[in-house]
């Protein structure tokens, strides 16, 4: 891409922004002269945290502001996931607590927002009385309407789902940062119709963001003194944009490149790959920048053939141990992360093993591990049989978590006397006069507090030691 046609797209791009921008602040003015408040609660995904910020942006533009105070806030707001049967009950478990707030203070509005309001929709309305507004991930711009309607005491549901919506000309507003590392979300919805995934059908069809927009966004955040951004989307690698003017594409590749040129300082994450579109040249992009993290999320499900076609993941386990392989091949020092699901419908003991050979071969340096949770609509629902016993789902998830325990403290162990570039996020959780960090490759570091060093700077930092979760060290 020619950069001087970046930049002039660039400015139009945050110029709209900035104008954006004007516009909510008179609206505010107009709107609410009270200044109310709004808490907000966010489960599942990133995609589903970065939602959040566009919604505090937009409740920004009506004049409410975040509070970290549930029981003083006029709106309070729950941003749901339906992945499990488990996120839902944890979502069930947090309305009965707003309902009590509620009853102390009539007034105060309960909305639903994200996945789980997409799936049940109007069901929600019925099946918890002190709800007042459900709302969908594709219709938050309905906020403003929605919420005055459920002020004059009519309750508001809008789930349309979207084949356009991306919010890029919303500037999300930044709840609960570090300052440092943010998200920025690239694409919205999926296309892949795994089978036992619930995420197509609360998230709609797959749609790219405009890429100069992610561009301006990026720009912004380093401008104002974040070093890290990690680009969300539910299969990153599928990312596609096509100019409706010059037809000309951008691809992840590409993408991910213009975001690396905005400054060798502003770090580079992604999140999340699938196995099937990791391409070689989103691999070799990686390689040629500093700024790309050395990180790779790789879901793999499951470690075997038929219960990969049965997933309807479209690799099998060949294509998945040779994409492990050129990853470590084009980036020599990659990490790769993964997804597992324990006992998917009929899979044998054997097939189990499969996944745990897997393991082995992709040697994660950390995954997420869950059991099979039936989700209703999704096609393993409509086609399989959840015939694994809860027991013995269970027992597999526990081998699952064990073995990864011990690739992670292996792989910490081999950690231990090398030296890596730390961007500094915080204070450890544990004490003050140590900083937490991570390395390229996401893993944890934590270090005393040295120098003049301070947040969001680089360092770095050489390890002494490590526990199974963190590596500990010291700046060198
Ligand atoms: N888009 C990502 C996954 C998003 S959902 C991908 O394709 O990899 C996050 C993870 O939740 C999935 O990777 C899967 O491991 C898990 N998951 C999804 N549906 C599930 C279900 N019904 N039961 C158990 N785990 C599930
Ligand atoms: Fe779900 Fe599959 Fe899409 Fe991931 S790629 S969100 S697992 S359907
Ligand atoms: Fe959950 Fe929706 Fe994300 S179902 S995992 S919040 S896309």
């Amino acid at each position: 891409m020619e950069p001087k046609s970046t930049d002039t797209l660039l400015d139009k791009t945050i110029n709209e922004k900035q104008q954006g921008d004007v516009f909510f602040k008179e609206q505010q003015m107009a709107s609410n002269p009270e200044g109310k408040t709004f808490y907000i609660e966010s489960y599942g995904c990133a995609m589903n945290f970065s939602d959040s910020e566009i919604v505090a942006s937009i409740l920004g533009g009506m004049g409410y502001s975040p509070t970290k105070e549930m029981e003083e806030s006029d709106l309070i707001l729950i941003n749901t996931c339906s992945i499990r049967e488990k996120a839902e009950d944890t979502v069930r478990k947090r309305l009965r607590i707003f309902d009590k707030v509620k009853k102390k203070k009539p007034g105060t509005l309960v909305g639903v927002l994200g996945c789980m309001a997409e799936r049940l929709k109007h069901k929600f309305l019925e099946q918890e009385k002190l709800v007042d507004l459900v709302i969908g991930p594709d219709s938050y711009r309905s906020l403003p309407q929605l919420v005055a309607d459920a002020s004059d005491g009519e309750k508001g549901v809008n789930v349309l789902l979207s084949r356009e919506e991306t919010y890029a000309d919303i500037n999300p507003v930044r709840l609960n940062s570090n300052g440092v590392s943010a998200f920025i979300s690239i694409m919205r919805g999926c296309n892949n119709m795994c089978s036992f995934c619930i995420v197509p059908f609360t998230r709609g069809r797959e749609r790219s963001r405009e890429p100069f927009s992610v561009i301006a966004e990026a720009t912004e955040l380093f401008n104002n003194g974040y070093r890290e951004v990690t680009l969300l989307g539910q299969n990153v690698d599928s990312f596609l944009w096509k100019n409706p003017e010059t037809d000309e594409t951008v691809n992840f590749a590409q993408l991910m490149e213009m975001v690396a040129q905005i400054h060798p300082d502003l770090r580079v994450r992604f999140s999340t790959s699938h196995p099937k579109d990791i391409t070689d040249e989103v691999l070799h992009t990686i390689a040629k920048y500093e700024n790309i993290c050395n990180y790779i999320h790789l879901p793999v499900q499951s470690g075997n053939s038929r219960i990969l076609k049965l997933m309807n993941r479209t690799y099998d386990r060949e294509w998945y141990k040779e994409r492990v392989e050129s990853i470590y091949r084009i980036i020599p020092d990659c990490a790769i992360s993964s997804d597992m699901i324990a006992g998917f419908c009929t899979e044998t003991e054997e097939e189990h093993q499969d996944t745990l050979s897997m393991m082995e071969f992709a040697q994660y340096s950390m995954s997420y591990m869950f059991f099979y949770s039936e989700r209703p609509g999704t096609l393993a629902a409509k086609k399989y049989e959840d015939d694994i016993p809860l027991e013995v789902k269970k027992r597999r998830l526990a081998e699952i978590v064990r073995l990864q325990n011990q690739i992670s403290f292996n792989n910490h162990k081999k950690d231990v006397g090398k030296t890596f570039k730390v961007l500094i996020e915080g204070n450890s959780k544990k004490s003050d006069a140590d900083f937490k960090g991570r390395n390229s490759q996401n893993n944890v570091i934590v270090f005393p507090k040295t120098g003049d060093y301070k947040i969001g700077q680089y360092c770095n930092v050489k390890v002494k030691d490590t526990t199974s979760a963190t590596l500990i060290g010291e700046i060198v």
